[in-house]
Formats: C-alpha cells, structure tokens, sequence
C-alpha cells in the first residue's frame, strides 16, 4: 500500500503524514515515511541543493525527479516488495503542481519524468490536502523561497485540477482543525484497508 499526502507549503501535510505513521504503527502494521525531496543520502544532499540555492526551473524539475528516482529504488519499491505500507510526504503531483503549473514547465515533460523517477509506481490513495493561499502563509513561520502567494496560488490550481484528473486523489478540507482532518484521513483509508 502505498499512500501519498500532497498540498501547498502550509496545508498541514507533514503532520497528517506523521500522524497517519503513528497511528499505523500503532495498529502493528510495518509502515515507513518518508518524505520528497529526501529521505535517502544522496536525496537529503540534493534537498539542500534545492532549499539552498537559485537556479533555473529545468535543472529544478530535474533535481526533484533524481531525488525521487533514488527514493523509489532504494526505499520505495524494496518497502513495497516486503508488503509494508509507505507514506510519502509529497510526490510526483508536487511535481506537476510547482513545476507545471507554478513554473510554466510542459506538463506532458513532467509526466514522462515522473514515470522514468517512479518506474510507473503510483500510489494507491493520494490525500490532498487543500486550503487557500492566505490561510497557508498564516500557518508558516519559517518562509522559504517557494512560500510566495501568487505562486502558490496557480500551485493550488493545479493540485485541484490534478485532483480532478486522477481518480486516485482524496480532496480533503484542511482548513478544519488537525483532529477532524485526520479522522477524515482514517475514514477514508477504512475503505482500502
Ligand atoms: P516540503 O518538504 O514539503 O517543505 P517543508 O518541509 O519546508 O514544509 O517541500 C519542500 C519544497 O519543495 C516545497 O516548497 C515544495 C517543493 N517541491 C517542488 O517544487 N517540486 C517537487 O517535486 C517536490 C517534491 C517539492
């Protein structure tokens, strides 16, 4: 089982993930989380390349999509093999959402990109986690280069029209409070699980 949370900085996203990897483990069920960028050694060291320096959109989308490839070959597909279930902190509609819609980057590119990073892995539920703009920047404390409103407006658009095209994605409220939003994440899982 593999289950993706997605969203603009600020949704609440991380913490569900969190939340969702207790809760599992909790239950006794072998469950990993990892997050995008990250979450392997050369993916930590390409997350710091992106969080840390200015370049253009291309080498970005390229930068995202090497992290991924590693997440999936090291941790990903041998997790999957040995039937755990794994929660990821952002994939591939990330990619779609920032890069496409926010940085204008084709669609179709990023799509072929994401299919050669996850060899054609897809989650099998992704919980996108939705809110406006202006509730989001509320939320963050520590701004990031990404964290810039009209920005994360047309990535908002875009996870919803994502939401839209792929029948695997949950549209889930995330103005409500942490508890209510989780117990709609649970609600929902009952019905894979
Ligand atoms: P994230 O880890 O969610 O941020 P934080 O831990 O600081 O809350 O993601 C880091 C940033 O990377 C975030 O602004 C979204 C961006 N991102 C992309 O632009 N494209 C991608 O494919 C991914 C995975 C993330």
């Amino acid at each position: 089982m593999l289950i993706a949370f997605e969203g603009i900085d600020g949704s609440g996203k991380t913490t569900q993930a969190k939340k969702l990897y207790e809760y599992l483990k909790s239950k006794g069920k072998e469950v990993s989380l990892y997050r995008e960028p990250g979450s392997t050694e050369i993916g930590e060291k390409i997350r710091d390349i992106l969080l840390c320096h200015c370049m253009d959109e291309r080498t970005e989308l390229l930068l995202f999509e090497a992290a991924r490839s590693c997440l999936v070959s090291e941790k990903i597909i041998p997790d999957l093999q040995v039937g755990k279930t794994v929660i990821l902190d952002r994939f591939t509609l990330s990619t779609l959402a920032y890069q496409g819609y926010g940085k204008g980057i084709e669609l179709e590119t990023i799509k072929t990109l994401n299919e050669f990073a996850t060899r054609g892995i897809k989650p099998d539920i992704v919980f996108l986690l939705d809110l406006p703009v202006e509730e989001a920047l509320k939320r963050l404390k520590n701004k990031t280069r990404f964290e810039n409103k009209e920005f994360l407006e047309k990535v908002r658009k875009g996870f919803l029209k994502l939401a839209k095209e792929y029948n695997n994605v949950v549209l889930i409220d995330a103005t409500k409070d942490e508890e209510t939003v989780f117990k709609e994440i649970l609600a929902r899982l009952e019905d894979l699980y």
